[in-house]
């Protein structure tokens, strides 16, 4: 167990859906060794359960409870990692749009996301942590050491999904998909507990127009240069 959690470093890096956070968080933990906290997993695999127990969305209190017993765990297995929900692996299941649209419904539950705090903050463990999600900067990792808010355009951000799914062998549906980004936008900035905000110290990357490598170098910018691993 980590003592002093709070001198461990965490870099955070928020956003809305589709803006590159999850590849810029890999490339990140891979160049410092620091360990990978993919909050949205969370998320979904609370929806998941949810969705799975025909559990009614529209309760926080039933939604809450699956998020307090959740049964998940992540295992490095080669180069990925596998995510498995009460031991089986869901590692696809939960990036269907229909378990993101859930994830983003329940998320607005404030009981549901106390529920998750404890277990999103013992992620915090030498030699550091980058974070990736909606409020790590703002709520869960106020005092991180460094906070990015990853943003793009919505219709950026829907070609990116495209040529993924395209490249993936994946029927795509570019309306569909912008309408779906749209969607979880609003979703997500307009609920009351914990919104998709910047935080006010977080450096703001619009990477509407730039290179993977240009956001993760601006990104690396940022963390102090006497990280031991850089
Ligand atoms: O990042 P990802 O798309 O996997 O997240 C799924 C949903 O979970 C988001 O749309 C958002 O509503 C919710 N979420 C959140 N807070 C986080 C991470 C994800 O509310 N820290």
């Amino acid at each position: 167990m980590n003592l002093d959690a709070h001198s461990v470093p965490v870099l955070t890096i928020d956003g809305p859906s589709g803006a590159g956070k999850g590849t810029i968080c890999r490339m990140v933990a891979q160049a410092t060794g620091f360990s990978l906290l993919d909050s949205g997993a969370l998320y979904r695999l609370t929806a998941l359960a949810c969705l799975n127990g025909n559990i009614d969305l529209m309760s926080e209190v039933l939604a809450a409870e699956q998020a307090e017993c959740l049964d998940v765990a992540f295992k490095v297995v080669g180069d990925g990692t596998q995510v498995l929900l009460s031991g089986e692996d869901v590692g696809s299941i939960i990036r269907e749009e229909r378990v993101g649209m859930a994830a983003s419904k329940i998320a607005a539950y404030p009981k549901l996301r106390a529920a998750l705090l404890d277990r999103q903050r013992a992620f915090r463990a030498e030699p550091g942590l980058v974070a990736d999600g909606r409020d790590m900067g703002t709520v869960v990792f106020p005092d991180a050491t460094s906070k990015i808010f990853l943003t793009a355009s919505a219709d950026a951000r829907a070609h990116r999904r495209v040529s993924q799914l395209v490249s993936l062998g994946q029927a795509a549906d570019f309306e569909k998909i912008l309408a779906d980004i749209v969607a979880r936008d609003k979703q997500d900035t307009s609920r009351a507990s914990a919104p998709l905000i910047a935080a006010d110290d977080a450096l703001i990357v619009d990477c509407t127009s730039l290179s993977i490598q240009q956001v993760f170098d601006a990104v690396m910018e940022t963390l102090p240069s006497c990280q031991p691993c850089l």
